[in-house]
């Protein structure tokens, strides 16, 4: 009889919104479209090109946070969790640790990219036979909750969030999401969250404005995806990816930028784009370890333990639900 590896929940219809989010963020006098379209599938496997790249330190920064961190992580999680990651995308890293926190007993990526996501829990479930992968596809920007299957058997939860994915948020959706987490959880649940740390102003707007044009790639391929999925006619070769950093908001800044004068048609509707004008795409806000450690506490969680590198580039934060 055939067992499927990983059990998959859909609890997400991208498709139907996508239309609608485009149509209303092209109508704003600040135009912009919400980041988490840029994750298709080949925005995806941009993405992860993104996390190797030399410039791009957030990821492999991280990754030696958690691997020395790991004992610490271990005695604060305790024996027999389960682990939520939010935004797992190809579950690089909780391959990697999942062999170090021997303790995990069930994991339970969530992601917007179905096929992505599919892929990647399959894998890590090939990995680790002995523990089992509930796939939920979902947007976990608005509220959810996980299937009820998964209520049973376990002592305890802890959502995963890495990549200082928290930062593309604005900070009262930041807010909402560490509250929507405890909820997840639930009583006596944790939360294991990345975030990178403010810091000098070149580093920084390196690590979104690589040499390769990796990022820029990623950026532009999301109007590729509305050519594609909402028959619209973007001439890549008229717009062009920008990056900075706003010191005094403390975030990064990305937009598509119109090279001309222009119009644009989309699913039908036209909308005009002068030289120089923007499309807001993501922020990416950096904290200090205190402005998070603030952030946590107000959104009803008690920060036990936070983690960083030599360099102070990036942080990675263990929270109780208080
Ligand atoms: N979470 C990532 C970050 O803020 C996402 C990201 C990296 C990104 N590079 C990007 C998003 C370029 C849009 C464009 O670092």
């Amino acid at each position: 009889m055939f067992q499927p590896l990983v059990q998959f929940h859909d609890l997400a219809h991208p498709e139907e919104s996508f239309e609608a989010a485009v149509l209303a963020g092209l109508s704003r006098p600040q135009k912009s479209i919400p980041c988490r379209f840029l994750y298709d599938e080949h925005g995806s496997q941009l993405f992860d090109q993104i996390c190797r790249l030399p410039e791009y330190y957030p990821t492999r920064t991280e990754l030696g946070i958690l691997e020395a961190a790991a004992p610490a992580i271990a005695a604060l999680m305790g024996p027999g969790i389960q682990l939520v990651e939010l935004g797992s995308g190809s579950s690089h890293k909780i391959r990697l640790l999942l062999d170090l926190l021997k303790e995990v007993r069930g994991y339970v990526p969530v992601d917007i990219s179905s096929e992505h996501l599919r892929r990647a829990a399959e894998a890590v479930a090939r990995d680790h036979p002995a523990i089992p992968v509930t796939a939920i596809c979902a947007d976990y920007t608005v509220d959810f909750d996980l299937p009820p299957a998964l209520e049973d058997g376990f002592t305890k939860r802890v959502a995963f969030f890495p990549g200082s994915t928290i930062g593309n948020l604005e900070p009262d959706e930041a807010l909402a999401l560490l509250r929507r987490c405890g909820r997840l959880v639930g009583r006596g649940g944790d939360m294991l969250v990345g975030v990178d740390r403010k810091k000098a102003k070149p580093v920084l707007e390196a690590a979104y404005n690589d040499a390769q044009g990796v990022t820029a790639e990623f950026n532009l391929n999301l109007l590729t995806r509305i050519d594609r999925e909402l028959g619209a006619d973007f001439d890549l070769a008229r717009f062009a990816h920008l990056a900075f950093y706003n010191e005094a908001e403390g975030r990064i800044e990305i937009y598509i930028e119109s090279r001309i004068d222009q119009l644009v048609h989309v699913a039908g509707h036209g909308f005009r784009l002068s030289a120089g004008e923007r499309i807001h795409t993501e922020y990416s806000y950096k904290y200090g370890i205190d402005d998070f450690r603030c952030l946590s506490r107000r959104a009803g969680w008690a920060p036990l333990a936070h983690w960083s590198d030599a360099e102070e580039l990036f942080s990675v934060h263990y929270l109780r639900r208080a």
